[in-house]
């Protein structure tokens, strides 16, 4: 009898812990099925949501920019999957001479590139496929984990100076692990299996949505409410596949950059000094939005205007 009890215990036990571990992501998804249901709800069909959705909007873009029934996976191309006329812009660039590939070749030669200790990045990560699971939520230190600072930790450990997380030899490598991880078809698969996690993804959330800055509004603000609508002669794309495609290379840079970079240029736009690539602040803003793009393909590195 007692053994039943103990046996049994031990599977209520099992089931108890397996259940919480998922639970911890039962907000995020939550959060993450709205979103998807937000930006397919607002794009099913532009004319009849003008009022709703785009009352800014003129008669002229709502006939001739704006595509309806624009689907999940399409988000990934941030503006262009709306926007028919800068679309096929984008269409005609990459059937062309792409400025990235040969940052992809180059990425790969300094991923395999020996230290002076003789080991490489490559010794770090001995499958470049990795894109997708970045960033990662470290439950030994207790921390999230973002490509850019896994590389850093890495170069770090092994007593080289660090990369700059902007550009240069960061993006190519990042280009050479995003390309591999596009070939390999996978979808941006990112963990909350904690409580830990869940508060660092809580708070990613936080800034998200945080009204800052002289102009006052938050990233939302732009990439939710504001997605579709124009600043600057832009159109913003939507927080959904925000992370699917970096690093990217910006024609207005003239280079590759990444996601930090990118993020960077938005947070100045808004009046703030952004917080450094690797502090806590800008790894768990990265960790909110790659979760907001869970189960969309990776599909960098890209273009971008
Ligand atoms: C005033 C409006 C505005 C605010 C506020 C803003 N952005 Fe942006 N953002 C833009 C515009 C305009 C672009 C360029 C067009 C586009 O969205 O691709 C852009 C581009 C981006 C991109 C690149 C999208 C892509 O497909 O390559 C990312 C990522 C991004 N912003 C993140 C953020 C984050 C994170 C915040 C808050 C910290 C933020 N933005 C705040 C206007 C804004």
């Amino acid at each position: 009898m007692l053994l039943k009890i103990a046996k049994s215990s031990v599977i209520l036990g099992l089931a108890i812990s397996t259940l919480s571990a998922g639970s911890f992501n039962e907000q995020a998804e939550k959060d993450r099925k709205a979103l998807v249901k937000y930006f397919e709800d607002k794009f099913e069909d532009v004319t009849k949501n003008k009022d709703k959705f785009f009352p800014y909007s003129t008669e002229d873009e709502i006939k001739n920019v704006f595509d309806s029934g624009v689907k999940h996976q399409s988000f990934g191309l941030g503006s262009y999957s709306f926007n028919k006329k800068s679309r096929a812009q984008y269409t005609e660039f990459k059937d062309g001479i792409l400025p990235y590939e040969e940052s992809i070749e180059k990425g790969e030669k300094l991923y395999n590139k020996a230290f002076k200790n003789g080991k490489s990045i490559a010794s770090c990560f001995p499958d470049p496929v990795i894109g997708h699971q970045y960033p990662v939520f470290n439950e030994t230190k207790k921390e999230v984990i973002t490509l850019t600072s896994a590389i850093n930790d890495c170069v770090r450990a092994n007593g080289e100076k660090e990369l700059n997380t902007k550009d240069g030899d960061m993006a190519k490598i990042e280009a050479y692990i995003a390309f591999k991880t596009a070939e390999a078809g996978k979808e941006i698969d990112i963990k909350i299996t904690s409580k830990e996690a869940q508060d660092a993804y809580e708070r990613g959330k936080k800034y998200y949505y945080s009204q800052r800055g002289y102009i006052n509004i938050s990233c939302a603000s732009c990439h939710v409410q504001g997605a579709g609508q124009r600043v600057r002669n832009e159109y913003m794309s939507p927080l959904l596949g925000s992370t699917t495609h970096f690093p990217v290379y910006r024609l207005v840079w003239q280079d590759l950059g990444t996601l930090e970079k990118r993020m960077s240029g938005c947070i100045t736009d808004q009046g703030q000094k952004p917080p450094k690539d690797e502090s806590k602040e800008m790894k768990e803003l990265l960790y909110f939005m790659a979760y907001m793009s869970n189960g969309m393909k990776i599909d960098g590195p890209d273009l971008r205007k």
